[in-house]
């Protein structure tokens, strides 16, 4: 009896025993499993960690000059870029080639095992754009790229530009404007090539000097100047006003309502091609006129803007005369 129960206790201490270290090394497991991805995406903010930890929590990063050692041609390549500032960048994470490519250490170690790098070409477009806005992001140009109509549609940074293989040296675009937008957008192709156009295919203005690539918030990604008013007043400042008499779609439509901005067979870049269509988009032919009790449409009235010139807006005639 004394001895069954003897043993019955040892096996019951035994088998508690062995619970217990079961749980403790799950539970060990669970941790390592946890601490493992962490400490490889670690860093958001060392900054505000002492320096001694610091070291150990980014000894995963080798630094560039050991990455020249074996990519000696690309990094003197690099070296010439924009991205070499981010040699001066004090945090490892965001510092050299690995700001880009994340640390190397075991792509080092495994004698450039591709697998244990950040291979770009391996990832798809919306994870290469997050990793370049870790740095292009809040309160840059990029900064609408998200909700842009180029991300939406799965356009990519890496569609437009290249950290190692640039065509265009400045902006390290892949190719140089309008030809890189020509290549995705066939009908603005054809716009600019309209007998009367912003000259783009001439050089004298570009295609981002109205549109943010990269988004604006704004529909078609227009541009607006810091006052909020129209891209089109950058160049064009004397249709801004104000004006004692506002041509009322100016300003409450804006200039798309009588111009296409690229181009158009039409002169002035107008809609139509005869004025007072346009003019009579809006309005109803009026029953006051120079001579007498209302306009006509005989040829002489339908140059409206022979006699209301001042179409966008007037400080001396409420009908735009002068
Ligand atoms: C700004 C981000 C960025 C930085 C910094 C960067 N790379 Fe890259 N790397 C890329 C991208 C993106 C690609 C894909 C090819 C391309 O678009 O240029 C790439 C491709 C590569 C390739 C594949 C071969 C090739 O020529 O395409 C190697 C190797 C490479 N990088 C090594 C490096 C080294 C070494 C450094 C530091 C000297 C470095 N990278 C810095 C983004 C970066
Ligand atoms: C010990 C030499 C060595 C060092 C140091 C080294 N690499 Fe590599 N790396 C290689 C080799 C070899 C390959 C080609 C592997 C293959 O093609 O299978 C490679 C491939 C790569 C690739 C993928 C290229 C591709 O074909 O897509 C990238 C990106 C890369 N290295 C980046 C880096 C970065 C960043 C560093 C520094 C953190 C670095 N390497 C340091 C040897 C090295
Ligand atoms: C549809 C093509 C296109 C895409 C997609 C694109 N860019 Fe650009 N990017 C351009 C063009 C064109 C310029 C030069 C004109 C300008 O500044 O807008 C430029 C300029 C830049 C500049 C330099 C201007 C500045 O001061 O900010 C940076 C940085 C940049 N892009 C980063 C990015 C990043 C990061 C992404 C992805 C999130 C990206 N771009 C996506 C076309 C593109
Ligand atoms: C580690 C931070 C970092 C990352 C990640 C990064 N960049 Fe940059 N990038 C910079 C810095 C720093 C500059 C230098 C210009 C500046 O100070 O704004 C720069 C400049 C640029 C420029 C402007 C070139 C010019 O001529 O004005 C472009 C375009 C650009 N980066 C694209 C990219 C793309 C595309 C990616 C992703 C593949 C990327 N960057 C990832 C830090 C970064
Ligand atoms: C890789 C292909 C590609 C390139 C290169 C490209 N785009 Fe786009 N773009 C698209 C796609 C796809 C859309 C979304 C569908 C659409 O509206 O055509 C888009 C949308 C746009 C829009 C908004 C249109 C709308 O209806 O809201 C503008 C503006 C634009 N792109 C301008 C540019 C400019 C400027 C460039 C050159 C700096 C450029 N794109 C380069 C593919 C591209
Ligand atoms: C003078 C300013 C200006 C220039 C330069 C310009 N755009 Fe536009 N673009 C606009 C405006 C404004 C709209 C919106 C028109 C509307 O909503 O009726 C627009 C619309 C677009 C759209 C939407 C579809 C469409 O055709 O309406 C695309 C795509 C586009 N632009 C691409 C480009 C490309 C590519 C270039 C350079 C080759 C370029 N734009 C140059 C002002 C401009
Ligand atoms: C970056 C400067 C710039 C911006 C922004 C700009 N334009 Fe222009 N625009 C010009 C120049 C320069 C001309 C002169 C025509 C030429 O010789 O190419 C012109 C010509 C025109 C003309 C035709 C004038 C004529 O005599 O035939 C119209 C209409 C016009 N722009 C409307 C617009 C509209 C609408 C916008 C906004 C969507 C706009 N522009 C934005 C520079 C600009
Ligand atoms: C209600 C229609 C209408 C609106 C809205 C409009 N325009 Fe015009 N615009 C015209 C007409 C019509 C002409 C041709 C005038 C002529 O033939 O003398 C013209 C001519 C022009 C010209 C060339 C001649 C000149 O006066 O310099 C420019 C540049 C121009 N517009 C820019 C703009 C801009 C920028 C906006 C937006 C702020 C705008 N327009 C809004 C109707 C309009
Ligand atoms: C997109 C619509 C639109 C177009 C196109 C347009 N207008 Fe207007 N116009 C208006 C509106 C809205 C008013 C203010 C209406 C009002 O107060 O009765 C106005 C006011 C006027 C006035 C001031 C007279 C008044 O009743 O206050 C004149 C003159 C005028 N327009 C002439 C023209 C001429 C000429 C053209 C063609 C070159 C033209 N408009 C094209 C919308 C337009
Ligand atoms: C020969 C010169 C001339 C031409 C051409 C002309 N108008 Fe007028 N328009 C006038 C005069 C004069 C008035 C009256 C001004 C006043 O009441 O002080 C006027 C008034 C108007 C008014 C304001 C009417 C109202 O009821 O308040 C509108 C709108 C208008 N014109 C539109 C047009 C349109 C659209 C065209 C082209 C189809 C046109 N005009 C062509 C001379 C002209």
């Amino acid at each position: 009896m004394t001895a069954n129960s003897q043993v019955a206790r040892v096996l019951l201490f035994l088998a508690v025993g062995l619970l217990i270290v079961g749980i403790g090394r799950t539970s060990f497991g669970e941790a390592l499993q946890q601490a493992a991805p962490s400490a490889q995406t670690a860093n958001p903010q060392p900054a505000s960690l002492p320096p001694a930890n610091a070291t150990s929590a980014t000894s995963k990063y080798v630094g560039a000059d050991t990455c020249k050692t074996c990519h000696e041609e690309i990094y003197k390549s690099w070296e010439k870029t924009p991205h070499w500032k981010t040699t001066q960048n004090k945090e490892p994470s965001h510092q050299g080639c690995e700001g880009c490519h994340g640390p190397g250490a075991d792509h080092v170690a495994g004698g450039g095992d591709k697998t244990k790098i950040f291979v770009f070409e391996n990832h798809s477009r919306q994870q290469t754009s997050a990793r370049c806005l870790t740095c292009h992001g809040e309160g840059r140009e990029q900064s609408h790229f998200a909700e842009s109509a180029h991300a939406s549609s799965d356009v990519g940074c890496l569609d437009c530009h290249s950290p190692h293989h640039a065509k265009e040296s400045q902006h390290l675009l892949v190719q140089s404007q309008p030809q890189l937008c020509y290549g995705c957008h066939i009908s603005a192709k054809a716009d600019f090539a309209k007998p009367f156009h912003h000259r783009v295919n001439e050089g004298l203005i570009q295609c981002n000097d109205c549109h943010n690539p990269h988004g604006t918030g704004l529909i078609r990604q227009v541009r607006a100047l810091p006052s909020g008013d129209f891209v089109c007043y950058k160049c064009h400042v004397d249709k801004q006003g104000p004006f004692v008499y506002e041509h009322v779609p100016v300003k409450t439509e804006g200039c798309s309502s009588c111009h296409t901005p690229h181009g158009s067979t039409n002169p002035r870049l107008l809609k139509v091609s005869l004025v007072n269509m346009l003019c009579l988009q809006c309005h109803t032919f009026p029953t006051q006129g120079p001579i007498g009790p209302a306009h006509n449409q005989s040829a002489k009235y339908q140059a409206c803007t022979m006699c209301h010139s001042q179409i966008h807006g007037s400080n001396f005639s409420s009908v735009f005369f002068k």
